[in-house]
């Protein structure tokens, strides 16, 4: 079927790019739904890993479907040691991301491609990935202050062991809690712009290994999963609750973007967000409260003062930092937590678009000349 008019439409707003049964946003109500089960009821009553076998096959596993599920994850935890190697030539000032995205596109260097119709290859290859990724993050963070990294512990669950590996403290049982909730709530939203580049990369029929790296680079940048880290520095920034309104007035005046809101289909408070704050709150009982948090429920309600009516409101990325920081994780560690998060929904994607897959070959409209002559050089 080929499209009958050619419009244009900057960013593919409202276009649809894929016809998907993984997750569903109505941006006027704030509702989110991984196969057909609400952000809300997940977040309450399910885990991360449970999660990520809904979205990537598509239905909740039974005990055993799960159990078998987490112990292949838990064997595949290690990572190569040649990676690791690879690491220590990493510059300790190289963010995160960027670490991250090397090694994931490493990683298929140790794993031959394989026909991507064989259901054991998927399945390796998303039990490796979604294994890996937070070793590699953690392996780097604590490589890049001259540590050794810390070998994962099979006693621990995924969420308990990531925190481990960061700290080298077995973490109190409800912060493991809290940080796995966060990986489900940050493992799945449509079409974003790291899935839309998962699943163009994915349509080429590449390995999951170059898939994943693609859509790491893309969720790097502070307009998407890059505006968590983006949300502390301004709430430092700010400084002080007094400061919070002259502080937004002076950003609207510049028509700045302000980060942790706004967002391309939620046009009212971004259900994610709701949970997490919730998150925040119950870390504070039991912490103390994050110096920074009168300064974000302030800035909240000032943007929403300004820009309620444009449909501008906090999204996932505006509260997700201060659960962070109370959790004792490094503010540049803050978006490869996104990406070992939403692993789970670009091979959700992978999958999907190998399943029925079409190369993604869109057109453009044409803006430039046509049958220049060429111009020698002593004409220039
Ligand atoms: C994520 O797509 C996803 O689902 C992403 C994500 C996921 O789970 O994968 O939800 C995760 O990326 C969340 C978004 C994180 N990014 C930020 O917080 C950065 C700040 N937000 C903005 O850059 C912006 O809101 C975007 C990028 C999120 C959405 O951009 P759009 O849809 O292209 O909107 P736009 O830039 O065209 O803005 C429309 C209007 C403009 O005003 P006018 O020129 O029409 O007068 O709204 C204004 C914008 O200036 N606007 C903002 C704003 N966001 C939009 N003004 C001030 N601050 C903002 N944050």
């Amino acid at each position: 079927m080929t499209a009958s008019a050619c419009e244009y439409i900057p960013g593919l707003a409202n276009v649809p790019a894929a016809q998907s049964s993984i997750s569903y946003v109505d941006g006027k109500k704030g509702i989110l739904e991984y196969r057909g089960f609400q952000i809300e009821d997940l977040a309450a009553k399910s885990t991360f890993l449970e999660t990520t076998y809904l979205l990537i096959w598509g239905q909740l596993p039974s005990k055993q479907q799960l159990a078998d599920f987490e112990n292949e994850v838990r064997y595949h935890r290690r990572i190569k040691y040649r990676i690791r190697d690879m690491m220590k030539c990493f510059p300790e000032t190289g963010h995160p991301m960027d670490a991250l995205q090397t090694s994931a596109a490493a990683l298929g260097l140790f794993y031959a491609r394989r026909a991507l119709n064989d259901p054991q290859y998927i399945r390796e290859a998303v039990v490796r990935l979604i294994a890996k990724i937070p070793t590699m993050v953690a392996a780097f963070m604590q490589m890049r202050k001259g540590n050794d990294p810390i070998q994962p512990n099979d006693d621990l669950d995924y969420a308990t062991n990531f925190l481990y590996m960061l700290t080298e403290r077995i973490p109190e049982p409800l912060a493991a809690r809290i940080f796995d909730v966060c990986l489900m709530l940050h493992a799945e939203h449509t079409i974003n712009a790291s899935t839309f580049s998962a699943m163009v990369t994915a349509s080429t029929m590449t390995d999951p290994y170059a898939v994943i790296a693609s859509a790491v680079g893309t969720l790097a940048g502070p307009l998407h999963g890059g505006a968590n880290e983006e949300v502390i520095f301004m709430l430092q920034d700010i400084g002080s609750v007094e400061n919070v309104r002259p502080y937004v007035e002076n950003l609207i005046a510049n028509k700045s973007k302000i980060m942790g809101f706004g967002h391309r289909v939620y046009k009212v408070k971004d259900p994610r967000a709701t949970i997490l704050q919730g998150l925040a709150e119950r870390l504070f009982e039991q912490t103390g409260r994050d110096e920074y948090y009168d300064i974000a429920v302030e800035l909240e309600r000032v943007v929403e003062e300004k820009l309620g009516s444009k449909g501008i409101y906090a999204n996932v990325d505006f509260y997700s930092g201060l659960v962070y920081r109370k959790l004792g994780i490094p503010t540049d560690l803050f978006t490869p937590i996104f990406a070992i998060a939403r692993v789970a929904g670009w091979l959700a994607h992978w999958r999907e678009q190998i399943g029925e897959n079409r190369i993604f070959r869109p057109t453009q409209i044409y803006t430039g000349g046509h049958n220049h002559p060429y111009i020698p050089m002593r004409e220039r």
